[in-house]
């Protein structure tokens, strides 16, 4: 049998291309940057299956571009970046990559509630800096998290394991989402409350909902304005979901106390005056990167591919209206 075309639009983990490697003949970026939209478009032309990241838009002109695609796999849980409708118009299938993130990233939805409420980053810049003058009563006061109110937007896997976590917090939890999440209630007693109720009862929120035309720009202005003026809000979903510029309003007004964030509306870039606000903690989009993660999200990918590439049922499909 022929071997198959697959392009991997960016270094990713060996695990994975070893699976493809196999079997097809593998290609992949050998820079270590993203992709511009002409050299994506170019380089797809004749392959027949695509690993792709959460920085390449897969459209209609992706699609059109790779007239030979016989599946697309995403390396990422998020999806905001497949036009899935359109891959499934067209047939093809296309996947990501669940569970094999779960932990990675629900630990560092914690490493930020951690960081911004016990000041942690900007405590360590003052011990850099050689200004620490020795302990003092009155100095580098944070948040309580024990026994606060945790709300998690998002009650997914993610939002369901930082729910989990947060038990041997004994914080009282709260969750906004469209469905409600039964199992979770019962390991958890977490209670389903409004958008509302969820802004005004909590002093920690954590995103874990997918981008969606209904999640942009939830959190601005008037959401900012209806939180606890003590209340933390941490970001390990999707930038977007945040109005960045107002965020920034709102940590410099005293309107909410901080805010920890792995994800910016307009990634690499940061929203004017962030980078100057001590109550915020900005981290580089680390979520799922530890080695087992990454690894296992490779694998994933290459597990997905090859499954669509035989024709066969994809282990995390996102369309599998389209196998026959
Ligand atoms: C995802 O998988 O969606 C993360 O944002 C990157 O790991």
């Amino acid at each position: 049998m022929q071997r198959k075309k697959v392009f991997i639009t960016r270094k990713i983990p060996q695990a994975g291309v070893a699976l493809l490697e196999k079997s097809c003949d593998v290609m992949i970026n050998p820079e270590d940057r993203p992709l511009s939209r002409e050299e994506l478009l170019a380089k797809v032309a004749e392959v027949d299956g695509v690993i792709g990241l959460l920085t390449d838009k897969i459209d209609a002109a992706f699609f059109d571009a790779a007239k030979n695609l016989k599946g697309y796999a995403n390396y990422a849980v998020g999806y905001d970046n497949i036009d899935v409708a359109e891959a499934t118009r067209r047939k093809i299938p296309v996947s990501n990559t669940p569970d094999v993130l779960t932990l990675a990233t629900a630990e560092l939805a914690w490493a930020l509630i951690f960081a911004v409420a016990r000041r942690v980053v900007e405590t360590d810049a003052v011990m850099r800096s050689g200004t620490w003058t020795g302990w003092g009563p009155l100095q580098f006061i944070g948040l309580d998290v024990s026994g606060k109110t945790l709300g998690i937007l998002g009650a997914g896997r993610i939002g369901a394991a930082v729910a989990r976590m947060a038990q041997g917090f004994g914080m009282p939890l709260i969750y906004y989402n469209r469905s409600s999440n039964p199992e979770l209630e019962a390991q958890t007693k977490a209670r389903k409350v409004s958008f509302d109720e969820l802004l005004a009862q909590s002093d920690f929120i954590s995103i874990h909902a997918p981008l969606t035309p209904e999640t942009r720009h939830l959190f601005n202005r008037e959401s900012f304005s209806r939180m606890k003026r003590t209340a933390v809000l941490v970001n390990t979903g999707r930038g977007p979901i945040i109005k960045e510029d107002d965020l920034v309003w709102a940590l410099r007004n005293g309107v909410i106390a901080g805010a920890g964030l792995d994800v910016y509306e307009f990634e690499p870039r940061m929203a004017e005056g962030l980078s100057e606000l001590k109550n915020a903690v900005l981290l580089p989009h680390i979520g799922s990167a530890t080695n087992s993660s990454r690894d296992g999200m490779a694998e994933l990918a290459a597990r997905n591919l090859l499954a669509m590439l035989a024709s066969a049922r994809p282990p995390t499909i996102l369309n599998p209206e389209v196998l026959g």
